[in-house]
């Protein structure tokens, strides 16, 4: 039986189970779902027995576990290390869902669920290729899963991990299915991520909410001000206007851009999909770069004064925003929050008092081109696909993957089988069922290569 007709003759109970794992609202951000958290990593300890690997252990961490697991055929052969995450963004807001974001169904070939994509969906591919692998006895070499509960609040437990446990996690590659193809059409790789720093700043004007009439046009407004703040931090070129900002931007060579830019996008099917007219951004720059290989600043959120049902005519005391930056190599997260807090402060009117308080980050990375899992995983996306994958960089974080190169000094392999229009953290996220099935297949084909070097 090839790979193919065992993938098609277990469709239906893959996709079940899937399914099964997808009703666990795994979300990580809220406590009140600790428990589901939990349940979703023992649905996946027990899955991983199932399929046969030597060993599976929930690790406990200050948060959420992660779980371990390994098959090692040979300690002669290398090792594959599985990464990926079973935890999930919460599903807000609801009322934008077509069907419960935690009662999958399939609609137009595509799995509906929080988490389809992001990233259980892609997760389960590698354990059916592992089942597939052991069941059609094709597992070329070792294999070690890593998959985290906190992957969507930062993996603020899993650096102690890594650096505790170096030899458990011995290996000689890391794989991680967690991004995006550009389409089935045209299989990509990524070879970059963005880094991320994420702040969040309150803006305090009079000791307690006035009303608008009796002070209105006297008192600043924390709103008005913060807004203004916000405003500020771009320049009209849509460059980021904080001091040192760019400084160790690595700029990209002319012949890199071109690559680069050689990666099919169409703009108007870009905005028409959006429903936007036109675009934004950084000033001489194509979208691929904007998104790919350029530093950005963004509010991710902003409340403040009156915001429930009908009218309250008030000025409000607070105002507050979260603010993210997404880095590039080789900005350094903990440089840019240290930079944004320094501006921020700032920048700050004489008629305000301000708080900058950081959240979690990460830091860019990019992954080689030129190494032979590279390679393989390229052979056996040719060969499912029948073309050759482009890379391309993607605009979104996974902070492990430049922590995996600095504790464990390896190289990811990022294998995305997701699309950027799955609606990743948003309401109808979903997962195409070929996308889905023929990921397994490409997994399977990569461990064939990857083993032949
Ligand atoms: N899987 C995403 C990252 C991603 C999405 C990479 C699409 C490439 C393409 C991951 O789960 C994620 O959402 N990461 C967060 C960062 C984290 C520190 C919260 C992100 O990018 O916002
Ligand atoms: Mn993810
Ligand atoms: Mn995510």
């Amino acid at each position: 039986m090839t790979t193919k007709e065992f993938i098609t003759a277990n469709k239906d109970r893959f996709l079940s189970e899937l399914f099964d794992w997808l009703r666990i609202p795994s979300v990580s951000a809220d406590s009140k779902h600790k428990q589901d958290v939990r349940k979703a990593a023992e649905f996946l300890k027990e899955k991983l027995t199932a399929a046969g690997v030597d060993k599976v252990e929930i690790n406990e961490t200050k948060g959420h576990p992660i779980v371990y697991a390994e098959k090692i055929i040979n300690p002669s052969l290398p090792t594959v290390l599985v990464y990926g995450h079973y935890d999930v963004q919460p599903p807000d807001p609801l009322n934008l869902w077509d069907s419960p974001p935690f009662e999958p169904v399939i609609r137009n070939e595509k799995i509906y669920a929080r988490g389809a994509c992001d990233d259980k969906g892609q997760v389960y591919m590698h354990v059916k290729a592992f089942e597939a692998m052991m069941k059609l006895d094709l597992l070329p070499c070792n294999i070690k899963f890593m998959v985290e509960g906190e992957e969507e609040v930062g993996s603020d437990n899993l650096g102690d991990f890594v650096k505790a446990n170096k030899a458990k996690l011995k290996s000689d590659v890391i794989l991680i299915s967690d991004t995006a193809l550009i389409s089935l059409e045209h299989p990509s790789i990524t070879t970059g991520l963005r880094g991320l720093s994420y702040m969040e700043v309150e803006v305090t004007g009079p000791n307690r909410d006035l009303h608008s009439g009796v002070y209105g046009g006297a008192v600043a407004n924390p709103i008005n001000v913060l807004c203004s703040m916000i405003e500020s931090l771009h320049d009209k070129d849509g460059k980021v206007a904080i001091p040192g900002f760019y400084d160790k931007v690595a700029e990209l060579t002319a012949a890199e851009r071109t690559d680069l830019n050689k990666a099919p996008f169409n703009l108007d099917d870009y905005k028409k999909e959006l429903g936007i007219d036109e675009i934004k951004g950084e000033k001489g720059y194509t979208t691929l770069e904007r998104t790919g290989v350029r530093p950005t600043l963004d509010v991710n959120g902003i409340w403040g004064g009156y915001t429930g049902e009908g009218a309250k005519t008030v000025l409000p005391s607070k105002a507050s925003a979260k603010i993210s930056m997404r880095l590039v190599p080789n900005q350094v997260s903990a440089e840019i929050t240290e930079l944004f807090t320094k501006h921020f402060k700032a920048i700050a009117p004489p008629y305000v008092k301000v708080k900058v308080m950081a959240h979690h980050g990460g830091e860019p990375a990019v992954t080689p081109t030129n190494s032979d899992a590279y390679r393989a995983a390229s052979k056996a996306f040719e060969e499912v696909f029948g073309k050759s994958p482009i890379p391309t960089r993607d605009g979104g974080s996974i902070p492990i993957v430049a922590l995996f190169k600095k504790e464990l000094e390896l190289d990811t392999v990022l294998m995305g089988f997701g699309l950027d229009t799955d609606a990743l953290h948003s309401p109808n996220e979903h997962y195409g069922v070929n996308n889905f099935l023929v990921g397994i297949e490409t997994i399977v084909a990569f461990y064939k290569h990857y083993a032949k070097r």
